[in-house]
């Protein structure tokens, strides 16, 4: 386990330095998700292909860019990964993330024994989530990853992500979300799920919603590579990660680019949303 997380370390050195120097543009191709593919998603991948594959622990890597899973013969850790979350923002200059799951034995979520995920922003920062929270800054000049400090939610926040398309929100939804604004939150809304969730962890709490729509009924964010992994981050730092109705990490996994519904958080505002959502599905 250790040497895969020390892998990431020198993963985002890699990618870090691939975003400041590589081409910003679109490649022709689509991944499995559908999603128009940037060259930066396509280098990404590569790297955390190649470090991981070189791993004795690990036995299988799938990817957000991948259409199905890479095994070898050896090793005990499934590793499912987001190379590049948030590419989208790459033209624009706003902080994007890698994501990364560590499971044992299948990719359903009681399977996920350590998750992290990786910001690229104005600083390179690592958080891992083992039994605790840690976070990470990268020394520019050592090229180390120095120990900042343990994450650990409030249990009530003040900042609000609400994602999705406004117009296909369900109106229990818009409610909740209004009523929570009428309470005093504020907006915090990049459109990359990596620094919106990390300013949530580091700011105490607050909600993270993207939610199941009318022209997403299962989201859009995918459970293997995005949300498992940050639900394990935010459960282990004291906090709630629910499909709406459910703990995230009861959920199972049919195909490795299934989507769910999902809300992270603190222990007030996921109690608001369970409340909302009892019984609307
Ligand atoms: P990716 O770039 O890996 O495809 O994922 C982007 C994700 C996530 O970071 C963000 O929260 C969400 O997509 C934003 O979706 P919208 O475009 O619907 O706002
Ligand atoms: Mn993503
Ligand atoms: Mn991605």
């Amino acid at each position: 386990m250790t040497e895969i997380i020390d892998s990431f370390k020198k993963i985002a050195i890699e990618i870090s330095e691939a975003i400041k120097t590589k081409d910003t543009g679109k490649v022709e191709t689509q991944n499995s998700s559908g999603d128009i593919q940037a060259k930066l998603d396509v280098i990404s991948d590569e790297i955390v292909e190649k470090h991981l594959l070189n791993l004795p622990s690990v036995k299988e890597i799938i990817s957000e860019e991948k259409e199905s899973a890479v095994s070898k013969n050896e090793g005990k850790y499934l590793v499912a990964y987001d190379p590049l979350d948030g590419s989208s923002l790459i033209d624009v200059d706003l902080s994007v993330g890698t994501i990364f799951g560590i499971y044992e034995n299948g990719y359903n979520g009681e399977n996920i024994v350590a998750s992290g995920y990786i910001v690229y922003g104005p600083r390179v920062e690592l958080v891992v989530a083992r039994d605790i929270v840690e976070m990470f800054r990268l020394n520019e000049k050592t090229k180390e990853f120095e120990f900042v400090k343990e994450i650990n939610l409030d249990k009530k926040g003040k900042i609000l992500g609400p994602g999705g398309t406004q117009k296909y929100w369900y109106p229990y939804h818009k409610k909740m979300i209004d009523d929570l604004f009428m309470e005093g939150y504020r907006l915090r809304y990049s459109g990359g799920m990596v620094p919106d969730l990390h300013q949530i962890l580091l700011k105490g709490g607050g909600l993270f919603a993207y939610p199941g729509a009318e022209d997403k009924p299962k989201g859009k964010l995918r459970k293997l590579f995005e949300v498992f992994p940050f639900a394990y981050v935010y459960k282990k730092a004291g906090g709630f990660a629910i499909d709406g109705e459910n703990d995230l990490l009861e959920l199972e996994t049919k195909h490795p680019h299934d989507t769910t519904p999902c809300f992270f958080g603190s222990e007030y505002e996921i109690k608001r949303v369970k409340e909302v959502y009892k019984g609307q599905k």
